[in-house]
């Protein structure tokens, strides 16, 4: 027989639980964390440059910076100067994935791309499912929403959570959702860090990362569970 204390007690339960994934300080629970070193990545830089030109390694630290007069990745490549790591040794087409790393933004360094999961929908305008930019110390989700104001000088740490199969992105930011959305479609993805210099660039632009992690969703199919918030938010924190 089903008392109301039992109800009761079951509700206080469910909202516990709820209460427990909505704080998520730590976005990485119920996922896997898969090998990673350098044979996981490369650097992509001005064709002409050695990459230690634009990038080090130092005491577990990558250090990538471009200047706006650089040239692209590639002789034939149209795009905008860049330094950035690729993280091909993790391309995939399902599941939910997880990207983790620890930032740093310099002062100046303006419309710049410096996180990236690659990949979208072929007929779209854009290649990508989301950018991470700094724009004048804004940490902004392509150039718009503002995510994170006044993000420079200091170190923050960015989790970009990826759904392929429910189409759906968030980034958290010092383990605060400060962003979700639904993804942009595409078949294939990777995920990239670094400086892609973006309309308004500044002459120099710089960041750093450390403690760079890869996870991978352990999904069970009788516990799918589905995302309750479909909506972007933005959350200043
Ligand atoms: C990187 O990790 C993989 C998988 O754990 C391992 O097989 C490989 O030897 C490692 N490579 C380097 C350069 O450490
Ligand atoms: C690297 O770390 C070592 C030991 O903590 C320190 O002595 C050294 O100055 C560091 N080097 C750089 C370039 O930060
Ligand atoms: C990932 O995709 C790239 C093409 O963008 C390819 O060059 C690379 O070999 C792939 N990596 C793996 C591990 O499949
Ligand atoms: C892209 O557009 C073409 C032509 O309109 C269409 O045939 C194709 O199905 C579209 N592809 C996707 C993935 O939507
Ligand atoms: C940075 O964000 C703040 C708060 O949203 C906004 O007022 C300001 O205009 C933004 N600056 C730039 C350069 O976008
Ligand atoms: C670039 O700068 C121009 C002129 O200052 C401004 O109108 C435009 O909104 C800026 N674009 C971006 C993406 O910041």
């Amino acid at each position: 027989m089903i008392t109301a204390p039992t109800v009761l007690s079951a509700v206080s339960l469910i909202l516990l639980f709820n209460c427990v994934v909505c704080a998520e300080d730590d976005p990485t629970q119920g996922f896997v964390q898969l090998p990673f070193n350098s044979s996981f990545y490369y650097i992509q830089k001005p064709y002409d440059l050695d990459v230690s030109k634009r990038y080090s390694f130092v005491n577990g630290t990558h250090k990538l910076w471009v200047y706006s007069t650089d040239k692209p990745l590639a002789r034939s490549s149209p795009t905008r100067p860049r330094t950035e790591v690729i993280i091909n040794g993790y391309n995939y087409t399902s599941g939910v994935w997880q990207f983790e790393g620890t930032a740093y933004v310099p002062t100046g360094t303006s419309g710049v791309c410096i996180m990236q999961v690659f990949g979208a929908d072929p007929n779209a305008t854009i290649t990508t499912t989301l950018m991470l930019r700094v724009y004048s110390g804004n940490l902004t989700y392509y150039t718009d929403p503002v995510i994170v104001p006044q993000i420079y000088d200091r170190w923050f740490r960015v989790n970009v959570i990826h759904d392929m199969d429910a189409s759906y992105v968030s980034a958290y930011i010092d383990g605060v959702l400060s962003y979700e959305g639904s993804g942009r479609g595409g078949a294939f993805h990777f995920f990239k860090f670094g400086v892609y210099a973006q309309k308004n660039d500044s002459d120099y632009m710089e960041s750093r990362w450390k403690d760079i992690k890869i996870f991978k969703k352990i999904v069970k199919d009788s516990h799918k569970k589905h995302h309750r918030h479909r909506n972007k938010i933005s959350g200043f924190h």
